[in-house]
């Protein structure tokens, strides 16, 4: 991205070397939170670039796509939805009830798939995918109910490096059906090439970071 705004906002990110691991440079944005100009720049420049796009769902990553996410939601009238940490969310998991059984239930087996559905509106069901880190691996699980299918949906979090997060985010969002129309980050570790990893699914970023 090209613009004055973006110089502010990456001054403002503190690099910790060796955090949480040995060799591991982590961004910290919690410092450009301190800066209430550059913070709504970052804000303002997602926003700019969303809010004519018929987006009604912006999805944020835990912990830092909760910090973006909620303002981008509010500016282009979109719902915010929480892609969480495992057994933070309220609800039954259904880990092995995929999309894909709901699917192919759904000309088989009406009363499989009412069954499905009052559980999820009665219970809050929960899906989960587990996805490999930088370091480490992780579950991510989000609400069935929260988007309905074919909604158009923006995937946000602080930071890309292996992709795998967003990777799983955007599996758990195409199991229910949503339509990903892009992820979105601050900062982009373009060295760990997590870009390749979404495929042809776009990813805007502010920063690029080597
Ligand atoms: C960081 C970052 C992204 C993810 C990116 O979160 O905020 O969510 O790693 O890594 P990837 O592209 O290799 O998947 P972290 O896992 O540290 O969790 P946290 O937000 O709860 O601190």
């Amino acid at each position: 991205v090209k613009d004055d705004r973006i110089a502010r906002i990456s001054s403002t990110i503190r690099v910790i070397p060796d955090f949480p691991k040995p060799g591991i440079m982590f961004q910290d944005i919690t410092t450009m939170l301190l800066d209430p100009v550059a913070f709504k720049d970052s804000i303002d420049l997602f926003v700019e670039r969303y809010k004519d796009k018929d987006i009604s769902v912006v999805a944020g990553v835990e912990a830092r796509g909760f910090i973006f996410g909620p303002p981008i939601a509010l500016a282009i009238g979109a719902k915010f939805v929480p892609m969480r940490k495992p057994n933070k969310l309220p609800g039954i998991s259904f880990l092995p009830l995929t999309s894909v059984t709901f699917f192919q239930f759904n000309n088989s087996s009406h009363r499989i798939i009412c069954y499905v559905m009052s559980c999820h509106v009665i219970s809050g069901a929960v899906i989960s995918e587990e996805y490999s880190l930088e370091y480490g691996s992780d579950i991510m699980e989000m609400h069935v109910g929260a988007v309905e299918a074919g909604e158009r949906t923006l995937v946000i979090d602080d930071l890309i490096a292996t992709g795998g997060t967003l990777v799983a985010a955007i599996n758990l969002l195409e199991r229910v059906g949503a339509n990903v129309v892009e992820c979105a980050c601050v900062i982009e570790l373009p060295d760990l090439k997590g870009r390749d990893r979404l495929g042809d699914k776009p990813l805007f970023v502010l920063i690029s970071s080597t």
